[in-house]
């Protein structure tokens, strides 16, 4: 990538038996928001710490603004690590952990505290100075890890699973606070998390990982609307997937499934043959369901309704097909939703992704 701020090349971290890093290649550009998504022990704190230099890589390198890193101490590196444990020092109260960002500075007092409430308020903790880090709640000490990471507004910031222990709405508001600084200061943020809802909202790009490799790096529009592999397809929000069979290829294809009978699909880009065997990826709000058997419609067994408030999640089996079911997500579906009732399923086949494995 040619406006490449931090360039991952070829990179591996082995422990023992586990290779928790395996080959990855990877450029992040200036101020950008990246993030490393991927389920618990997929490797995603291990490339972290590659980067910030808490962890030397089995092999290739690391580097940061044209600079080779790879084997560079974390604290020379313009890099700063809010580590997933929320590390904050137990004998030193919030005002002096956050301080402790600007040890190395010779700041006059009033300029230091002015900085740490700057920072504290941006974590929204105004007023906790003084209060003692074994007197605080694990969300509160995520706060305190992060005010002090952003005091010293690096030009790299390294963050593993910085909100993981907060509520709902405290993580919602932390993560519109996170993308402002990141947008208003441009700080380039390498953001690590397993919740994929977090990673779509905040994330300029995402590279999704599974045992140490990237399945798919890309926009989160992308990656949501386009995944390139059944794995992708399955981790990134509700997805149905159903096997089906390449009947012929011509401008579209068309792809056989027990459930759906034929359908007629867009190759996206996938080099298909007859007879391949594919998985055809719906998502939920693309399908719908209604009383009456319009053209196409397709006679479905309710057997599952949840109200959500906003939407109704229906999970339906087709009357065709080997009992698997499929989901889906509606707001409006008047007709009766008692289990075993039963309804049409309607969908266009525009919304069908074709996927090869
Ligand atoms: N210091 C270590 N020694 C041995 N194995 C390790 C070490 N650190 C990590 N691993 C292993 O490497 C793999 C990747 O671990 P890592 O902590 O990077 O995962 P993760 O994606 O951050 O997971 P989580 O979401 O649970 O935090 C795991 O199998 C883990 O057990
Ligand atoms: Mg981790």
């Amino acid at each position: 990538m040619a406006d490449a701020f931090i360039e991952i090349a070829s990179v591996s971290k082995v422990f023992g038996s586990v290779t928790a890093v395996d080959n990855i290649s990877l450029s992040i550009r200036k101020g950008e928001f990246f993030s490393l998504l991927g389920p618990s022990g997929c490797g995603k704190t291990t490339l972290l710490r590659v980067l910030g230099g808490f962890e030397t890589p089995s092999d290739g390198k690391v580097m940061i603004e044209g600079q080779e890193v790879t084997h560079m101490p974390a604290h020379l590196r313009p890099t700063n690590m809010v580590f997933q444990n929320y590390a904050i020092f137990p004998h030193l109260n919030v005002e002096q952990n956050v301080a402790y960002g600007l040890r190395q500075q010779k700041l006059s007092r009033e300029a230091q505290a002015e900085k740490v409430s700057a920072a504290l308020s941006m974590v929204q903790l105004e007023g906790f100075e003084k209060r003692g880090a074994d007197e605080m709640s694990g969300g509160q000490k995520q706060r305190v890890a992060l005010a002090r990471a952003l005091i010293k507004r690096p030009k790299v910031l390294l963050l593993d699973e910085p909100l993981g222990a907060l509520d709902k709405k405290l993580r919602e508001e932390m993560q519109i606070e996170l993308r402002l600084l990141q947008q208003q200061v441009g700080i380039t943020v390498v953001f690590v998390t397993h919740d994929q809802e977090e990673a779509l909202t905040l994330s300029d790009r995402i590279a999704v990982m599974s045992e140490g490799r990237i399945l798919q790096n890309a926009p989160p529009r992308e990656i949501y609307e386009r995944p390139c592999s059944r794995a992708v397809a399955d981790f990134i929000g509700q997805m149905n997937l159903l096997d089906g069979i390449i009947e012929s290829v011509g401008e579209q294809v068309l792809v056989s499934s027990p459930e759906l009978g034929s359908v007629s699909v867009d190759s996206n880009n996938q080099t298909v043959r007859a007879g391949d065997a594919v998985t055809l990826a719906v998502r939920p709000e693309n399908l719908s369901l209604s009383d009456n058997p319009a053209p196409g419609g397709l006679a479905v067994t309710l057997t599952a309704s949840s109200y959500f408030g906003d939407t109704t999640h229906y999970r339906v089996s087709p009357l065709q097909g080997d009992g698997s079911t499929l989901d889906v997500s509606q707001q409006d579906y008047q007709g009766s939703d008692r289990s075993g009732d039963q309804a049409w399923l309607h969908f266009d086949s525009r919304n069908f992704l074709l996927l090869k494995d």
